[in-house]
């Protein structure tokens, strides 16, 4: 090997060795008859020293001739350092250098490559191989390894076993759009690249596997945020001859072995609540748990006294924000403006002040009596010092908007730390969710979930409250992970698609093969995929999964390092038999 120590190896007990290293020159400090370069590589850094007494005088000018960046290799004897850098561990040592070997040069990088870079995100993204070369960057990705090792463990340990599913698989319509590859062979065909192995792993119930799991790319092509990318990955997950309790607790396990083991966390057990509970409470289906703040009703408490926006409410509700009750007039009006921002999309705000005095001020102290207001005060429990944020109107849209204002204030208040984590499971999510633009109801988890037994006389009464055997697992505010009991006999998934509005012609065509396994001895299963970029993310305490990822694709969806997408020769195109329509 090229070397006979990393350059996060060696330390005082090193000292008087003769080592070869080999890495990166990240920075060089020439003081003139003293000379010194930080010589970089994935586990660390070590300091080289040149010095007139010690370093003949060619050696001396060869070290002043290196770039940053240069890839070089140095032998010499580990000596003691006169003053010590406490803050990296070879700090207290420096390799005294013989001989110097210049493996490669590099041309002068287009950003610092340190922790703190002065390349912006473009840049960097252009640039990603060099981005990875920075301590930050690489902690993520080694980070991702470890998670990735200790799922295998776990699962390895409970039975699972991991098998490959195709990519180029077949397009369906339900779930976001898929991506599609033409078919040379087969001119005016197409593959889909999976938006998840679904069908497979549970045909691979159907084989007989019991208990099947893969670390999987999926593919969707829907708009990019900071928690989706077109490509990501998921820790995929089938079991049969389960109920859901049983899938929650297997999985609860892994999640608390990834916490113990990545983390060094005892993560306690992870509560349920149902969807109705989540929305209810929390005005979301991936309630952030870190804080409590819940929402408390004021319905049947304010209406008949005048004030028209909440006569004409169909909810009236509210959180309360601890020792928030001082806020001034402008700091109100920010959180006003706030709800009233287009994508939060509230008419406006609110407040009741229960002052530290004792004192209440609100903003329609015109049409409530202090009597009233204490009824608020009364049903959230409120102290002196807290302060009662109110919104009204359309049921599903307010607890949306109050959702928002909740994160906000959580986020004033300290409450969302990124080294606290929360998690829940969420349960009995609705079958069926109505679709406004096309009339008609979409499987919300999807079609292949099993509604709640004793739910079903309602598929044909009322479908949109239909309970499903579906579950999610939220940290910290966001979904890691979901899944479901699913059907596993043909008459039920067929009424399914009758209820999605399928016809039986199109369900055949789409799902036959599907329909037919289960003909064929299927076993009662169930499963979950985990977003494993995103589990990467929490732990990493970050809240955009593109730092977890080797080589994203960036906010336009592109990867600006190998410049894609992009367009392909004429010849390639004859070739499938496309032609491209103009805009
Ligand atoms: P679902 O669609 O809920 O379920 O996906 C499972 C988990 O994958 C993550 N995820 C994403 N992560 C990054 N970028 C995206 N674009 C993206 N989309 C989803 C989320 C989500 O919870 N086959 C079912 C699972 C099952 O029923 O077993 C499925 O794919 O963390």
């Amino acid at each position: 090997m090229l070397r006979t120590h990393t350059c996060g190896e060696l330390r005082i007990s090193d000292v008087n060795r003769d080592v070869t290293l080999a890495g990166w020159v990240q920075r060089l400090r020439d003081k003139g008859s003293l000379l010194w370069i930080d010589l970089r590589d994935r586990y660390g850094i070590t300091q080289l020293v040149f010095d007139e007494t010690h370093t003949p005088r060619e050696l001396m000018e060869q070290a002043r001739k290196l770039g940053r960046e240069y890839v070089v290799q140095a032998e010499g004897t580990v000596v003691e350092r006169v003053s010590k850098n406490d803050r990296i561990p070879t700090g207290d040592i420096e390799l005294r250098v013989k001989k110097l070997t210049v493996l490669n040069p590099s041309r002068v990088p287009p950003f610092t490559i340190e922790d703190d870079t002065d390349g912006g995100d473009d840049l960097r993204m252009k640039y990603r191989y060099l981005d990875l070369r920075r301590t930050p960057v690489r902690d993520n990705l080694m980070l991702r390894h470890r998670v990735a090792r200790e799922t295998r463990a776990y699962l390895d340990s409970q039975n699972f076993v991991e098998v490959e599913t195709p990519v180029l698989i077949k397009s369906t319509p339900e779930g976001a759009r898929d991506f599609v590859v033409p078919s040379r062979i087969h001119r005016g065909e197409f593959y889909a690249l999976p938006q998840s192995p679904q069908t497979f792993k549970q045909l691979l119930m159907v084989s007989g596997f019991d208990r099947y799991y893969q670390i999987v790319k999926c593919f969707r092509d829907e708009d990019l945020r900071a928690d989706r990318q077109p490509e990501f990955t998921q820790i995929d997950c089938e079991m049969a001859f389960v109920t859901q309790d049983d899938i929650l607790s297997v999985f609860e396990g892994l999640i608390k072995h990834l916490f113990k083991t990545v983390k060094g966390i005892d993560l306690p057990e992870v509560p349920r609540m149902t969807y109705e509970d989540a929305m209810r409470q929390y005005g979301s289906d991936k309630p952030d748990t870190r804080f409590d703040m819940r929402f408390k009703e004021l319905t049947d408490l304010v209406k008949g006294k005048g004030f028209q926006v909440f006569d004409n409410a169909e909810i009236v509700v509210g959180i309360c924000a601890k020792g928030c009750a001082e806020y001034t007039r402008k700091q109100l009006d920010e959180l006003t403006e706030y709800v009233r921002r287009p994508q939060i999309g509230a008419k406006g705000l609110i407040y009741l002040q229960y002052k530290t005095d004792g004192s209440v001020k609100s903003s329609v102290d015109k049409f409530y009596t202090p009597e009233d207001l204490k009824g608020w005060i009364e049903r959230f429990g409120a102290n002196p010092g807290d302060l009662i944020l109110v919104l009204a109107g359309e049921t599903n849209a307010t607890r949306k908007q109050l959702n928002e204002l909740r994160l906000l204030m959580g986020d004033r208040l300290g409450l969302r730390d990124k080294n606290t984590y929360s998690a829940l499971w969420v349960i009995d999510f609705p079958l069926l969710e109505w679709d406004d633009e096309n009339q008609r109801y979409h499987a919300m988890h999807h079609p292949f979930t099993s509604p709640r037994k004793e739910d079903i006389p309602l598929l044909d009464t009322d479908p949109g409250k239909v309970r499903a055997n579906a579950y999610d697992l939220v940290i910290n505010g966001n979904e890691i992970g979901g899944g479901s009991i699913r059907i596993h006999d043909k008459p039920t998934q067929q009424l399914m698609f009758r209820k999605l509005g399928f016809t039986p012609e199109e369900a055949q065509k789409q799902f036959g093969f599907l329909m037919e396994a289960f003909e064929y001895g299927a076993p009662p299963h169930g499963g979950i995929a985990f977003g494993f970029d995103r589990l990467c993310a929490v732990f990493g305490g970050s809240d955009s999964i593109r730092d977890f990822i080797a080589f994203p694709k960036n906010n336009a969806g592109r990867d600006t390092m190998i410049d894609t997408p992009s367009t392909i020769s004429q010849e390639q195109l004859d070739e499938l038999g496309l032609v491209i329509k103009p805009e």
